[in-house]
């Protein structure tokens, strides 16, 4: 709508009608939604203010449409990955620093095309260059819970159940004592009381230069010694007589003939001296059926049921990525430089953590571990930037996004503690992650179950195909009052359609993902085009194998 040559009025036809007068005169009206102005040939989002009556009244051409779009980004910030689903022609730019420097979310149901548009958007950050050289700085991690986009990534650094280590020395408190210790039994003081001194003697022993070492300094330490000692403490017997000698069946010394204990009996140890012998190994101790001899202070039974867990989870096969004896010789660096794709002579801009083999009772504190850690990059990386230059402004120059396929498994509205560690690990990326050059993106079939702390922290969505009434409450809640109807269209989206809503695009717009280079692998077992096939033979007797293995 025109007012004069400088003025043009955009606005949404919402609907339409002719209404004949009385005296047969035919009248047409159209209800819109406005938009913005063209000002002196610039859109500005906005502002509906023009003379009345318009001058000129017509549909937007393509340029108009285009220049909508293409002006409302400079050139060098656009970051292009779809076009507009009404006008396949017209490329819809997003600003690229908006869209990366805060949380972007993704939402669909599925076969919507959250992982395409996830690859799309991925692959064309990575063939981004401002320059000639073999790789940009861009940086992405994505934990990939259906091992699908190793196959989007051929060059990526693929971390899997077979080569991940990540050292358990590395956990905090709250992840180590999720996986060892009983939850229903956390408030059992004594277990984990004596767990925390244990832990933290041990890193002093192994440490023994550093001054500072706490229970949750994340420094190395035996989990083994702590198994020991553990047993110890349960197993542990005490001379009657004499508090503080220890009756360790060690073959130096043996009882009294009459099987009685007499003062001088037993090893006498001081409370240090006792901590560090039984981080040495496991001892036997002369039973209390001899006369004069009493339980050790925790061998009243309260650490058995521990003791067990503890012992079974070390030795457990499949969590030999944390506790196996590559966890022990694993460095911090080395841990880092792995998961950020910054191994010497070995760069990769995609690092993809396929989590589809880690056991489900240690998948949140995998995921937490590892995003703990980026975030901890991030935040040092900073401090030691603005340590050296004071007036440094970009807080980190090699930023990083963090990919969450299916946020809802990691980040669930849920107060269940087995979702504790990753939740709480990923809420702090989304309120703090932004100033230290670490955002997230998220991808979820059921936004309504994601956390809202997450969701709320999000300033670019990409809306999908979504079908239940539900997530589309939450999505229509981004849109403004003028576009609320937009949300109409959700359910019927096709695959790769969406809304794209935020900060970095001019206009909540509906379009089209492009398609991306090479597609994520598809779970999907075809069902109907195997099972028309002949009979085939399965050798069982393989399977055990790897079974038992
Ligand atoms: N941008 C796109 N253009 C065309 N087809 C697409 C696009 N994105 C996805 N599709 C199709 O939709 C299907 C589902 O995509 P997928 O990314 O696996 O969905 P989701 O991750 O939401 O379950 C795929 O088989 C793919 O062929
Ligand atoms: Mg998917």
């Amino acid at each position: 709508m025109a007012d004069n040559d400088n003025s043009v009025l955009i606005a949404i036809i919402e609907n339409f009608s002719i209404e004949v007068t009385n005296e047969g005169k035919r009248d047409y009206i159209i209800e819109a939604t406005p938009l913005g102005l063209i000002r002196d040939g610039k859109f500005i989002r906005g502002g509906d203010t023009i003379a009345i009556p318009p001058k000129k009244v017509e549909p937007a051409t393509k340029a108009d449409i285009e220049k909508i779009y293409n002006e409302s980004i400079d050139i060098p910030e656009q970051f292009v990955f779809s076009t507009l689903s009404s006008n396949k022609d017209i490329k819809i730019p997003v600003d690229g620093n908006k869209f990366f420097n805060k949380h972007i979310s993704v939402i669909g149901s599925t076969g919507s095309g959250k992982s395409h548009t996830v690859a799309t958007i991925i692959q064309k950050a990575v063939n981004a260059k401002d320059g000639q050289f073999s790789l940009n700085n861009s940086h992405i991690i994505i934990f990939d819970i259906h091992s699908e986009y190793k196959a989007s990534f051929p060059d990526a650094n693929v971390i899997n159940i077979d080569n991940l280590i990540l050292p358990y020395w590395l956990l905090n408190n709250e992840e180590l004592e999720e996986i060892l210790l009983d939850t229903g039994e956390r408030d059992n003081y004594n277990q984990s009381s004596i767990f925390r001194t244990l832990v933290t003697e041990n890193k002093k022993k192994h440490n023994p230069t550093n001054e500072k070492i706490f229970y949750d300094t994340p420094v190395f330490f035996d989990i083994n010694e702590i198994v020991y000692a553990i047993n110890n403490y349960k197993n542990e017997t005490e001379n009657a007589k004499c508090s503080g000698r220890f009756m360790i069946n060690d073959g130096t010394y043996n009882l009294l003939p009459d099987g009685k204990t007499n003062e001088s009996l037993g090893i006498k140890l001081t409370n240090e001296q006792r901590i560090s012998k039984y981080f040495e190994e496991e001892y036997t101790f002369f039973p209390t059926k001899a006369q004069s001899i009493t339980k050790g202070d925790y061998a009243d039974g309260t650490l058995d049921k521990f003791s067990i867990r503890l012992q079974s989870k070390v030795s457990d096969k499949r969590l030999d990525f944390l506790f196996g004896k590559k966890s022990k010789i694993r460095s911090f660096e080395e841990t880092l430089q792995k998961l950020m794709g910054f191994c010497t002579g070995d760069f990769r801009n995609v690092t993809v953590i396929d989590l589809s083999g880690i056991p489900f009772e240690v998948l949140s504190i995998t995921v937490s571990l590892i995003s703990r850690m980026i975030f901890e990059y991030g935040y040092y990386y900073k401090r030691l930037r603005c340590k050296k230059n004071p007036k440094e402004k970009i807080n980190n120059d090699v930023p990083i996004l963090l990919v969450y396929e299916e946020a809802h498994k990691y980040v669930p509205r849920s107060e269940l503690t087995k979702y504790r560690a990753s939740q709480k690990a990923i809420e702090r990326i989304a309120k703090e992650g932004r100033k230290y050059g670490v955002t997230l993106l998220l991808a979820s079939q059921r936004p309504s179950e994601i956390s809202e702390t997450i969701f709320s922290q999000c300033s670019n969505f990409i809306a999908m195909r979504l079908t239940n009434p539900n997530d589309q409450g939450y999505v229509k809640k981004l849109l403004p009052d003028t576009l609320g109807n937009l949300i109409d269209k959700l359910p019927s989206l096709r695959a790769g359609e969406a809304l794209l809503i935020g900060e970095a695009v001019i206009l909540p717009s509906v379009v089209q993902i492009d398609e991306c280079e090479l597609p994520p692998s598809s779970s999907d077992i075809p069902y109907w085009d195997l099972w028309k096939e002949e009979w085939r033979i399965i050798n069982l007797s393989e399977i055990k194998d790897e079974w038992y293995e």
